[in-house]
């Protein structure tokens, strides 16, 4: 019976005459006194079904004994609604069916919420009601575009000669970056399996074996602190190719994410991306994954108050810091109390304050404007091309603190004034990344990206004798792409040969016996004709995050984790038996 159905939110005013079977929940129920009207919802959107004590009496009794969530079955006839009953905001709301048949397959218990509410339900209601939450639209919209997305990644990359391979979940513990999820392992008393940061690693091994271009669709787990775009356990489009230049793989993501974009939003988007190196990104945003849809460049004016007698300024210059400024338009908006709010806002980043002055007439006043020179404030002038009235604020501290108070108040400026197109889509490549930072406390390099990205060729003397100071200089053949502000994929070119593997180990403090236990395998497969390969791996919640205009990732993954990386639905965390942990040979010492 029910091979024959037809899906709600797809008859049409065309079918009308026919009859259709229908299977589905019951939204919502008016009831008029002799004629009932349902709201019937499937995967496919919501029909409305009419019960008519004139046509079908005993119709009408079963329809009086519907409730919320009932699932049920009708059969009737589509038919197109009078002109005043027509509904503009449903896809089907020309037309409605006039029941024959209806039977009520499942009943349902009272559901916490109704289904149709929009934006105003807790979060914490909705993840422990995971199955309730998912059957409302703004679920159901992300999970089939999800889908979507998925499929025309395959399709895109299968025909771009890809193989999709799967690689293993169980692996050894190498920790990258993050932390690892470990899983006791019960045959090997006292050992340990890995969950996958990435298949980074059997990948490369992939390239080896002389898989050219592989791809895959791939879940990866992080041990590390949540924010609402990151998730401990997260969807990779991962990719690795042989015989590749970075050019090479960034027109394929770009030929993917042209194809993603439209098949997800309809929207065409252009080709090539823009390409700015770190460095640029870096002066210009104070960030390496800038939003660009909007201005608010940061202007370093360290020398223009090279010689400066206001406090502020040259003592953090004197303690080697810099004094960097963003120039926001001035059309009154920015009141007194928000300049006050954004002085305590910056604290969260490590600045002091945020001194501004503002721009007027060709003058320089207000806020700490007495205590800038006529030099300095014509060196201003001049640095902005100062024209139109304007508000200057100014982060003066060491470099980092520096750029992180200015990338982020630049956003918050421009959200505050409204200054983001949210239809906007601004891709930018960021190229030519620091092959390694320096960790302050731990004081010893690590690699920004990963530690098997490739220096680029001439700087790979440098690594030799490298000083904390010189890190930046060392530049990697790596790339990252950037959407809306947002990190959505990270790659490289990889180290192919075992010297410089050993090598960078090296420089990382990683030991040569440390090498050999974590990276054994890989050091061997490098001597066997390892061929030039890199790649890339895109992260597939953000992406869809940012098409979507979701505010948070946990928005489109089916069955998220909360900030407490916990599932509300089924409780995950939890403690298990004593039984369990023996055989496992594990012992909790603290709860
Ligand atoms: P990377 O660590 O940069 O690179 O990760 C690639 C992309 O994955 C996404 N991502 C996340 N998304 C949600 N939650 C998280 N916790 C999370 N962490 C990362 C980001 C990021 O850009 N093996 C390398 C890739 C390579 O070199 O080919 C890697 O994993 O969008």
């Amino acid at each position: 019976m029910y091979s024959s159905r037809s899906y709600c939110g797809e008859v049409k005013k065309t079918d009308s005459g026919k009859n259709v079977l229908l299977t589905g929940w019951v939204e919502t129920k008016r009831d008029l006194g002799g004629i009932i009207f349902i709201e019937m919802r499937d995967i496919s959107g919501l029909l409305q079904i009419v019960f008519d004590s004139s046509t079908s009496p005993q119709n009408l009794e079963t329809a009086e004994k519907l409730k919320s969530e009932y699932v049920i079955i009708v059969t009737g006839k589509v038919r197109e609604r009078s002109k005043e009953t027509i509904n503009p905001n449903l896809p089907t709301g020309d037309i409605e069916i006039e029941a024959e048949t209806v039977k009520i397959l499942n009943t349902s218990v009272p559901p916490p919420f109704p289904i149709d509410t929009r934006d105003t339900l807790n979060e914490e209601t909705r993840l422990k009601y995971r199955f309730l939450d998912l059957r409302r639209e703004y679920m159901k919209d992300a999970i089939v575009k999800r889908h979507i997305l998925m499929q025309s990644s395959r399709k895109f990359l299968s025909e771009n000669r890809f193989l999709e391979i799967e690689t293993p979940m169980l692996n050894k513990s190498t920790p990258e970056g993050a932390r690892d999820f470990l899983v006791p392992s019960r045959i090997n008393k006292g050992e340990f399996y890995a969950l996958p940061q990435s298949p980074q690693l059997f990948k490369q091994i992939l390239m080896i074996s002389g898989y050219d271009r592989y791809f895959q669709i791939v879940k990866c787990f992080r041990d590390e602190d949540l924010r609402n775009d990151r998730q401990p356990e997260f969807t990779q489009i991962d990719l690795e190719l042989s015989f590749v230049t970075p050019d090479m793989v960034m027109e394929i993501i770009e030929g993917l994410l042209h194809v993603i974009v439209k098949d997800v939003s309809g929207r065409d988007i252009q080709t090539p991306f823009p390409r700015m190196t770190y460095d640029e990104v870096m002066s210009k945003y104070g960030t390496d994954a800038p939003d660009t849809r909007f201005g608010l460049e940061i202007v370093d004016c360290t020398d223009v108050f090279k010689n400066s007698e206001f406090n502020v300024f040259s003592n953090a210059l004197q303690s080697g810091g810099v004094i960097k400024g963003v120039c926001v338009p001035d059309d009154g908006r920015i009141s007194r109390k928000i300049i006050d709010d954004y002085s305590e806002h910056v604290k969260i980043y490590g600045a002091k304050g945020f001194p501004m002055f503002k721009f007027n007439n060709g003058n320089i006043e207000g806020g700490i404007s007495k205590f800038i020179t006529q030099q300095e404030k014509q060196g201003i002038i001049n640095k902005f091309s100062l024209k139109d009235p304007s508000i200057l604020f100014f982060a003066v501290d060491r470099q980092k603190v520096v750029n992180d108070t200015l990338s982020k108040m630049r956003i918050k400026i421009a959200r505050d004034l409204q200054m983001i197109d949210d239809n906007k889509l601004n891709f930018l490549w960021v190229t030519d990344f620091p092959l390694l930072e320096y960790d302050d406390e731990e004081k010893r390099f690590q690699a920004k990206h990963h530690p098997f990205t490739s220096p680029v060729p001439e700087h790979i003397g440098m690594l030799d004798g490298l000083r904390p100071e010189d890190v930046d200089k060392v530049k990697a053949y790596a790339y990252d792409v950037v959407l809306n502000g947002s990190e959505i994929g990270g790659g490289s070119i990889r180290i192919n040969n075992t010297e410089l593997q050993s090598k960078m180990f090296s420089v990382l403090g990683i030991s040569e016996e440390e090498a050999k236990i974590k990276f054994s395998f890989l050091l061997d497969a490098l001597k066997y004709g390892a061929p030039p390969h890199g790649g890339i791996a895109l992260g597939l919640d953000r992406v869809l995050m940012i098409l979507l205009n979701r505010n948070s990732i946990r928005d489109v993954i089916a069955f998220p984790k909360t900030q407490k990386g916990q599932c509300l639905m089924s409780d995950a965390p939890s403690p298990v038996s004593d039984k369990q942990l023996r055989e496992l040979s594990i012992k909790v010492v603290e709860r």
